[in-house]
């Protein structure tokens, strides 16, 4: 803490009285906080100095604004570059390309296969190189900083005539060069989906031989495994292979057991993952909620307890509706409808409530809303993921601290992606800042009714400029796209 006067000349704001929750899990204190122009200058008892604006917290909480470790605003970011759906719940930074599907590197004519269409169904949507993406993002910047990475997916749409097959060594070798590229450029990382057809038939040496192009930059692989249900172990096996033998960082995305026969694996699970840290880097991101959300021809909708359609190319009346239902009035089983509807995209209810919790708890798991922007009607996650992690399972449930949930969703996060001078309140740090009441913030999204902004968020700061104050979107854009090189190293080793 320091003293007001002395090491800061001038202030553009004062934000006195706060609860400051610093982001690194330390116990919160009472204190101020100034900002001038895009970072923190002074953080503690503020009483000697002055700013043209001052906001008077109350006791209110601040925070560091909130990353979102993974989501699929790729496109988002440069469509509806408001960003009202993440910064109305205090996200300052969106973690993009996931789940191996991003909007550059790849020329393409042809609407691109699922999952990749939940991001982008136009071809002409896409960026041939990813220092195109970036660019576009400088040009034109959303009101979240954006941390890109390529997507495996992009890499074989752009390399391989067609995807049921193993790539060959020439498409293995195109990929790689690809990446290498598209990290040079400013890309933070490398994600896969070995779950979904563009990329199941894809070995794990295919995947190896990509992902050495990270170790030169110092970036990481996130994966949406091959597996999340009766083979995750297997799976969590293969993914810290590959982390092991590119030299890479490994983020295990979304991390859940699916199916009834798999709930409370996540005791195993976190158990392998917490052995695999003491040899190499992995960590993992988490979104407080027992259903998922994908393309629905997933193969999930057999297995599902309930399926919600997201939304349906063929017939869109039916977005928001329940599987079953819709089957039933066109007298067809669910995979006859789910075929009728596709390309389409559903909700589904896959997981046990005690796994979600134990996984929300790990000390190493992130959190990340995996939220799908484009659908119709989308998963609450969208919209509630991180005031539901602090009002649901750290204030009512008691699950953990609220310093600790916002350690989930800032430090750690910040630390995993080598995001500098992000993820914490100190002097010299961005003024990436929240400021939310912690006895009131909560979710307000529903499975029903999913696109409702989060109860208790004040104030929200990007880079030093307000973009939600008091329920509203200032119109503000001033986020930036965090390019690799300017950042410091992925976290290497636990803490
Ligand atoms: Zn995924
Ligand atoms: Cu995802």
């Amino acid at each position: 803490m320091t003293e007001g006067k002395g090491a800061v000349g001038k202030a553009d704001l004062i934000i006195r009285g706060a609860r400051i929750v610093d982001g690194t899990g330390a116990a919160s204190r009472r204190g101020d906080l100034a900002v001038a122009d895009d970072r923190i200058v002074a953080l503690g008892d503020l009483n000697g100095l002055k700013a043209g604006r001052e906001i008077e917290a109350g006791g209110k909480a601040l925070a560091p604004g909130f990353i979102d470790a993974h989501t699929h605003d790729d496109r988002a970011a440069l469509a509806d570059p408001l960003m009202t759906c993440k910064v109305s719940q205090g996200v300052t930074t969106v973690v993009t390309g996931n789940c191996g599907v991003s909007l550059a590197p790849l020329t393409t004519e042809r609407r691109p296969p699922a999952p990749m269409d939940l991001v982008c169904e136009d071809p002409a949507g896409f960026f041939a190189d990813f220092a195109g993406y970036l660019d576009a993002l400088d040009r034109a910047p959303p009101a979240v900083n954006v941390a890109a990475q390529v997507g495996h997916a992009t890499l074989r749409v752009g390399a391989m005539d067609g995807l049921e097959r193993a790539a060959s060594a020439g498409e293995v070798k195109a990929m790689r060069g690809a990446l290498e590229d598209s990290l040079a450029a400013g890309a933070i990382g490398f994600s896969t989906g070995l779950f979904y057809p563009p990329a199941e038939a894809a070995p794990t040496e295919e995947v190896i031989e990509i992902a050495k192009g990270l170790a030169a930059f110092g970036a990481l692989h996130s994966t949406h495994m091959r597996d999340e249900g009766d083979r995750v172990l297997d799976s969590l096996a293969e993914s810290f292979r590959i982390g092991r033998e590119a030299g890479a960082p490994v983020v295990i995305s979304h991390h859940k057991c699916t199916g009834r026969q798999n709930f409370g694996r996540s005791i195993e699970t976190l158990a392998r993952i917490e052995a695999a840290r003491q040899g190499q880097p992995v960590g993992l991101d988490v979104y407080p909620y027992v259903a998922g959300s994908t393309m629905l021809a997933s193969g999930r909708a057999l297995n599902a307890e309930r399926v919600i359609v997201t939304w349906s190319q063929t017939r869109p009346e039916v977005a928001g509706r329940d599987l079953d239902e819709i089957a039933a009035e066109m007298g067809l089983e669910r995979d006859a409808a789910v075929a009728a509807l596709s390309p389409a995209g559903g909700i589904f209810f896959v997981m046990d409530e005690d796994d979600v919790r134990r996984i929300l708890t790990y000390p190493h798991a992130m959190i990340g809303s995996d939220g799908l922007p484009h659908d119709v009607h989308p998963h609450p996650r969208l919209w509630g993921t991180f005031p539901r992690v602090l009002g649901r399972y750290a204030r009512e449930l008691g699950l953990f601290s609220l310093e600790e949930a916002v350690r989930k969703m800032t430090s750690l996060t910040a630390a995993q992606f080598g995001l500098k001078d992000r993820g914490v309140l100190r002097e010299g740090a961005f003024a990436d800042l929240v400021l939310f009441d912690p006895e009131t913030v909560i979710d307000t999204a529903t499975f029903d009714d999913p696109k409702r902004p989060a109860a208790g968020i004040d104030l929200v700061l990007v880079n030093g400029r307000t973009v939600w104050q008091a329920g509203s979107h200032s119109g503000a854009r001033p986020g930036r796209a965090l390019r690799r090189q300017d950042q410091d190293p992925p976290r290497a080793a636990a803490e």
